[in-house]
This record gives C-alpha cells, sequence and structure tokens, in this order.
C-alpha cells in the first residue's frame, strides 16, 4: 500500500469517528468563520476520540508534508519568519482593533486608523489571511476570522501572542549569536532574551521594571492556561489533594496566583494558600482576587533566592519555576523552603519532564515540549530536563530530600513532581 494510501484510509476512517462524535454531541459546527467555538470541543475523558482526533492531525500533517515534498516543506520553514514579523505588525499596530468584529473594514479605514499606507496594510493583511488570521471578505474590504476574533475576544490570548511576537520573536532572532557568546555558561542573563533587549537582567527582574511589559506576561502565563495539555484542572484533579486536612499550600512564584485561585475552589479542605511573587505580581494579583476567597487566599511579596517565611506548610508548590533555572539555581531555590518544611510536608514541581524522541508521545505534547525546551534556551539560558535531570535537582538542593512520585495527568504535558523529606530510621 502507498503511504498516501494509508495515510488516506487512516484519516478517512478517523475524521469520520470524529464527525459522529461531534453530531451526537450536538456540537456546533467547527468552522474558520469569527462565530466559532474558540477551542475544539474538550475530548476529556473520551480516549477513543482524543486518539482519534490526535491521529487526524498527525496524519494529515504527514499526508500534507509527503504531498508538498521535501524542498517545499523547507522552504516553509525558512518563510515562517514572515508569519512572525507579519503578526508582530498586526500587533503593535492594533490592526486587528482597527476591524469591528461587526461587518470588518475597510483597507483604506485601516490604513486612517493605525497610520500604515494602504499598500503596508494589504501586505500585512493579505500575508496573515495565508494563515486564516483576517480574510479579505473583497478586494477592498477585511473581516475577521475565527482566529482573529478569539484574539479580540479574548484577553490572555491577545497578551500571549503580544509576549510571543514582542519578546519571543525577537530573542529566538539572537539565539545562534547567544550561544556562540555564551558557551558553557548557564547563567540566566545570559541569554538571547538579553541580547535582543539589550539587558543584563534576567527576563523576570526586567519584566518587573516594566509593568507593562510585566502585567502582558501574567496575561500570557494564563492564557497558555488555556491549551487543554496545560490545563489547571490537571492539577486541581491530578494529586489528592482531597487527602490532605486543613492544609496549607505555598504557591511559591505563582504569579497572580490563578492557580492557587483554581485550587481553593475545588478542594474546600485546603485552608490557607498564599501566593508568593515580585511585589508587583502580587500586588496586581491581589485585585484580581474573587471576593469569596479573600478569607483563604493571600498574596505575600517574596524572592524566592531568599529563605522561605511561611514555615509548615503541607505543600509547596512551584509550578513551572524551576524550568527557568540552571540546576545550581533551582538547588539554591528548593535550598530555601528546607528550613520551613515540617516532616510531612511536600515540595511539588509541576514541570515538563523531557522524553527521548522514541518516546510515544501526541504529536501535540511533542511539539509543545520541544518548543518549551528551546524558548528556556532563548530566554533564561537553561532547558526543560529528563526524569534522570530532575532527580539531579533533588539531589544538588539536599541530601535530606528525595523525589517520591510522578504524577502524569492523562491528557497533561506537565507531571506533578512531588519531593519529601526522607524518612528518619528510629
Ligand atoms: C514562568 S512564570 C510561572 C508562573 C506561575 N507559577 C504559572 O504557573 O504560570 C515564573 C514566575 O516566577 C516569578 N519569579 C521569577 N523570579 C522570581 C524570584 N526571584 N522570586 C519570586 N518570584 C520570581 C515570575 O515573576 C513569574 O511569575
Amino acid at each position: 500500500m502507498s503511504s498516501i494510501q494509508a495515510l488516506r484510509e487512516n484519516i478517512t476512517k478517523n475524521a469520520a469517528l470524529i464527525e459522529q462524535w461531534l453530531a451526537k454531541k450536538n456540537a456546533k459546527a467547527v468552522s474558520f468563520e469569527q462565530d466559532a467555538e474558540e477551542e475544539f470541543p474538550s475530548t476529556a475523558g473520551e480516549a477513543e476520540i482524543e486518539a482519534a482526533r490526535l491521529a487526524v492531525i498527525e496524519d494529515t500533517q504527514k499526508l500534507h508534508d509527503l504531498i508538498l515534498g521535501p524542498g517545499e516543506v523547507l522552504r516553509r520553514i525558512c518563510w515562517g519568519s514572515i508569519d512572525n514579523s507579519v503578526q508582530q505588525c498586526i500587533y503593535h499596530f492594533k490592526l486587528l482593533q482597527a476591524i469591528p468584529l461587526d461587518g470588518g473594514a475597510a483597507y483604506k479605514d485601516i490604513s486612517a486608523k493605525v497610520g500604515l499606507s494602504e499598500p503596508q496594510v494589504k501586505a500585512i493583511v493579505r500575508q496573515s489571511a495565508t494563515n486564516r488570521i483576517l480574510r479579505e471578505k473583497n478586494p477592498e474590504h477585511v473581516v475577521h476570522t475565527a482566529s482573529s476574533a478569539l484574539l479580540l475576544r479574548n484577553r490572555v490570548m491577545m497578551d500571549w501572542y503580544g509576549h510571543c511576537v514582542e519578546e519571543m520573536f525577537p530573542a529566538g532572532a539572537k539565539l545562534a549569536e547567544a550561544l556562540e557568546k555564551y558557551q558553557g555558561t548557564s547563567a540566566a542573563e545570559n541569554s538571547a532574551f538579553g541580547l535582543a533587549f539589550n539587558t543584563k537582567d534576567p527576563i523576570y527582574k526586567f519584566l518587573e521594571q516594566h509593568p507593562d511589559r510585566q502585567a502582558r506576561f501574567f496575561g500570557a502565563m494564563e492564557g497558555v492556561g488555556k491549551d487543554y495539555g496545560h490545563s489547571l484542572e490537571h492539577i486541581v484533579n491530578g494529586y489528592p489533594w482531597r487527602e490532605l486536612k486543613e492544609a496549607t499550600v505555598v504557591d511559591v512564584g505563582g504569579s497572580s496566583g490563578f492557580m492557587s485561585v483554581a485550587l481553593a475552589k475545588a478542594h474546600p479542605n485546603l485552608a490557607k494558600l498564599v501566593v508568593q511573587d515580585y511585589k508587583h505580581t502580587v500586588e496586581q494579583g491581589a485585585t484580581q482576587l474573587p471576593p469569596e476567597l479573600s478569607n483563604r487566599v493571600s498574596f505575600m511579596p517574596h524572592n524566592f533566592f531568599e529563605p522561605q517565611p511561611v514555615a509548615n506548610a503541607d505543600v509547596y508548590i512551584m509550578r513551572h519555576i524551576c524550568h527557568n533555572w540552571s540546576i545550581e539555581n533551582c538547588a539554591k531555590i528548593i535550598q530555601q523552603i528546607v528550613p520551613a518544611l515540617k516532616p510531612d510536608s511536600k515540595i511539588l514541581l509541576v514541570e515538563v519532564v523531557v522524553m527521548p524522541s522514541n518516546h510515544e508521545e501526541s504529536i501535540i505534547a511533542e511539539r509543545y515540549m520541544r518548543n518549551v525546551d528551546v524558548t528556556m534556551l532563548q530566554m533564561l539560558n537553561t532547558q526543560e530536563r529528563s526524569e534522570s535531570e530532575w532527580r539531579e535537582v533533588v539531589r544538588a538542593a539536599d541530601s535530606h530530600l528525595e523525589l517520591t512520585r510522578f504524577f502524569k495527568p492523562k491528557g497533561s504535558w506537565d507531571s506533578i513532581i512531588e519531593i519529601s523529606l526522607k524518612k528518619v530510621a528510629r
């Protein structure tokens, strides 16, 4: 059987399964129009459908690349920088905001609003339309599509988009230069981001001095959580929280506190949740706290390279913190918590555990894992870690600690890594 035939048959079979499932659910028709749902309907608890969906994504991409041919595959990858520069212009010049959701806008009106010439706006919009972000209704008039409307309607998606085009994209262009210049060093400030923004500060310190960028970054981090693989439900349901009695949880580097809010809403036994981060960050988080949680969730400025001020908490959780730092710095961060631990306290790290290329992983999870690995390299001069590297982090931190359990909630891109104090033999 030719590879085209095998792929075609698989795609037909799996697409039919998905189509029937959508019909049975009475789901809204999937489309590229601006009234489409923000995400594909959740397949949580539907293992067969999720497997079919992932197979279609993988097989259609293979078929697409086979039919393009190797040369065109390469040309498309290299032209990808144009995709990013066009999206950067759309964000920078607020093109999406210049086009009403209701009816769209003529090029001449967009041009007058954003201050670019009509030919420039046309070049940008028409290139973007090849990615189905905006489309021409006729040669003089532009309307929104599902993706462009999503950006307009969803603040945290817009923040994520802004962070990608205004911070990650410029940093990416400096990665080779940074790797050349900083060979053999692991300091966070020796990064492509530092070269792109002409700063010696690691990104988080830099953001603390740029409140607008920082506010957008918080939104972006919340936006990342909107991917199903990143959904907070994996943390809320992926650890035996209910076994803890009247527990105190410290959310170290917890940004605006959205994970603590999700945990507090789902688990009434978590009596006290303390969100720690930089001063501006927690101040902003406190303003967004739902009032009904104000007696359980609190905010505290804290530098995690200094001793942990909350002693005897049941859980110290750090989500997407340690992957930002070298092994030596991770060890320092964990060491600050050790004196605060009681014998049965846990430290939880919510992080990607990198697998080798031949590991069975869905194509979406695989791409995510490889992308964040390189993102860490360009933004913070560090990398995602394998299971043995996470064990090394714990060993480097304190010989009294041990890595006790790994949880990998189904559909989650992250694992929950549980660290405990070793039991002392009596
Ligand atoms: C990748 S974000 C993760 C945020 C959040 N835990 C989440 O799950 O999205 C890293 C967080 O660490 C915070 N951070 C960085 N350096 C810090 C430090 N020295 N002390 C406290 N927080 C810090 C940043 O402000 C940011 O909120």
